[in-house]
């Protein structure tokens, strides 16, 4: 079977020549994620006081990254090599790789995100094994020993989705960790009632992916799921990901 893994995919069920243009989507979430989301992220991912429901989404976060750090464990790698943490928001899991050894970069399209995290860095002594780069994950090239993707395809539709998962698939010459956001009836259910407040109330706008689709692109770039869990808390659903090359 041919291995279609080059920068130029088209996601399937999509019309190969239909473009699938992001951009618009893109700089929404660059100016959410720099502006009112950096506030509102960085108290979720911080230690301040929050109301109960962003509390659950702090808890099931810090879960899904203890649980990211036991499957390495688990497979004795993420001490050393080359790591890319996409998406790293106040970079929570680019210190703990960095913490455990791994030469960093850490990439966000939020130019705020970076420099809260280049703080962080620079705060644990660990400056010097954390790279910080504004950029749009599907701009990045190269090869990393692993690429973490935690909570930053939960914002693309499948199609995007699954182009962007392709191309860190591409990234990574070992392992890949990543969450997304399952489709469920009961996730369904919160998602209308959530559609009901004005959008000027909402967070972001959380996007389902079927279980099939994960699966069939990575399979399509030469990596299989090794591990999968499902983690809930309160206002918190995703699915974590570990997947390896064949
Ligand atoms: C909910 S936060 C998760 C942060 C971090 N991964 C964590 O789990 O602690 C989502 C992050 O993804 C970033 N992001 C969204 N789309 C991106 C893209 N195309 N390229 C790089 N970063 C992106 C946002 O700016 C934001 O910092």
């Amino acid at each position: 079977m041919m291995v279609v893994c080059s920068s130029h995919y088209v996601p399937r069920g999509v019309d190969p020549g239909q473009h699938v243009d992001t951009t618009q989507h893109k700089a929404r979430l660059r100016q959410y994620f720099d502006g009112i989301g950096f506030e509102r992220w960085s108290a979720i991912y911080g230690e301040a006081r929050l109301s109960p429901i962003r509390r659950s989404i702090r808890d099931g976060h810090s879960a899904m990254l203890a649980l990211a750090e036991r499957w390495l464990d688990a497979d004795g790698v993420g001490r050393d090599g080359a790591a890319l943490d996409a998406g790293c928001g106040t970079g929570l899991f680019s210190l703990a790789l960095a913490g455990r050894g791994m030469q960093v970069t850490a990439v966000d399209i939020a130019p705020q995100m970076v420099a809260a995290t280049r703080t962080a860095a620079s705060n644990a002594g660990l400056a010097e094994r954390i790279q910080g780069v504004v950029s749009d994950l599907e701009d990045l090239q190269g090869r990393y020993d692993l690429v973490s993707c935690f909570d930053v395809l939960i914002h693309y539709p499948p199609g995007p989705f699954e182009r962007m998962l392709h191309h860190l698939a591409t990234l990574s010459s070992a392992t890949l960790l990543f969450t997304y956001a399952p489709s469920s009836p009961l996730l369904s259910a919160m998602h209308r009632i959530g559609a009901y407040f004005p959008h000027s109330q909402r967070r972001t706008d959380i996007q389902m992916i079927p279980e099939p689709l994960v699966r069939a692109t990575l399979h399509d770039c030469a990596m299989t799921i090794r591990r999968s869990q499902r983690i809930s808390s309160g206002f918190y659903h995703v699915t974590l990901v570990q997947a390896t090359r064949h």
